[in-house]
């Protein structure tokens, strides 16, 4: 089981470690879902399908949100692919207050040991006109999405450090990579999330810690109904252009590019070619992966002026059909 691989760092004291420092003994880089995993927002959607495969890995799993009948819940339908004792629940809303969510992480600690994988999977989106949102849905998006994220990295990165190991998630969004309209707030939370793990990544790797930044399309979860019903029409069309994709299909590719270690997972071919064009002084995970991005970026910023040509003329065409509308009442 999943505790059993937790013991490899505990005795480096050096503030720099040694690439595979547990020299010899398995670790969390080897199979990196099968250790101690603390996902947040795992009790609905993509942080749950995530909970999910990491217990059938055989990792002992910490899911993270506020409701806590919805925890149980989770909880039920997460462990019914392990077993009971591999899933615990932790109430606490982490956009709030970093002491209490520093504390209920220490508590999940002394419970299931240290925590060597943290997926930061809690958020939310409200779309909406920029001038029609409430200047307080600003501050809000910012406090879920990217505070929240702050905080339980922030709650597990001195014992990462002090261990030598660790992997971190932050699940962003396509919307993180590109603004589109209806999403300038929900945008502006998820693209600070791109500086925190670009910044972050360079003061965590000589400690052997990585990080994988996750930017998701549009995907089939309880969230997405709910931020379907604010969405304005030109919101719905633009970003249906990208498809709808199942919650399963989203955390597979996140776990299979954060075991290979890479520095950006994107989904499907629209998420391929923006994770190409917006690479900028990102992080390279291998040789490969650098040579892929210089030879497709200037391909891929063409192909993008189709793209915008597309969106603007569709938010035009939205706005001469409500004028007209206007007119005929
Ligand atoms: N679905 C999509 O189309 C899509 C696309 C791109 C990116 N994403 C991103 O992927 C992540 C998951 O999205 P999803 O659609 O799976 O969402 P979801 O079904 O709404 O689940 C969100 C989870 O986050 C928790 N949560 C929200 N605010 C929290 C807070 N302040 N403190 C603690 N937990 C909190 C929720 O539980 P409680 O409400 O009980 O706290 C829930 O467990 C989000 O970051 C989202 O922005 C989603």
């Amino acid at each position: 089981m999943a505790n059993i691989l937790s013991v490899s760092c505990k005795t480096i004291q050096a503030p720099v470690c040694r690439k595979n420092s547990s020299a010899g003994k398995r670790s969390c880089h080897d199979d990196a879902f099968s250790c101690s995993n603390e996902v947040t927002g795992g009790s609905s959607g993509i942080g749950k399908s995530l909970a999910i495969l990491a217990v059938k890995r055989g990792a002992k799993v910490t899911i993270v949100a506020r409701n806590k009948d919805r925890l149980v819940e989770a909880q039920n339908d997460i462990s019914s692919h392990g077993a009971k004792e591999q899933v615990q629940i932790v109430s606490v809303d982490l956009s709030a207050d970093f002491e209490e969510v520093q504390k209920s992480f220490n508590k999940a600690e002394s419970t299931f040991g240290h925590i060597q994988f943290l997926i930061n999977c809690a958020g939310s989106s409200i779309p909406g006109r920029f001038e029609e949102l409430p200047i307080s849905t600003f501050q809000k998006m910012m406090d879920i999405n990217y505070m929240s994220a702050v905080h339980a990295t922030r709650a597990v990165i001195a014992g990462m450090k002090s261990r030598c190991e660790g992997r971190i998630v932050f699940v962003s969004s396509q919307a993180g990579q590109l603004g589109l309209y209806g999403y300038t707030s929900y945008s502006a939370s998820k693209f600070a999330l791109r500086g925190l793990a670009e910044a972050l990544q360079m003061e965590i790797s000589p400690y052997n810690i990585r990080l994988t930044l996750a930017f998701p399309p549009d995907t089939n979860t309880p969230g997405f109904a709910e931020e379907q019903k604010g969405k304005p029409e030109e919101t719905k069309l633009i970003s249906e252009t990208s498809g709808l994709f199942s919650p399963e299909k989203v955390a597979q590719t996140i776990l299979d590019d954060t075991v290979r270690g890479r520095f950006f997972s994107s989904i499907g071919l629209d998420g391929w070619m923006l994770a190409n064009v917006t690479c900028g002084f990102s992080p390279s995970t291998s040789v490969m992966e650098v040579m892929q991005q210089s030879l497709t970026m200037g391909l891929f910023r063409i192909v993008s002026i189709f793209y915008l040509y597309h969106f603007d003329k569709t938010v035009k065409e939205c706005k001469l059909r409500r004028n007209a509308e206007s007119k005929n009442r």
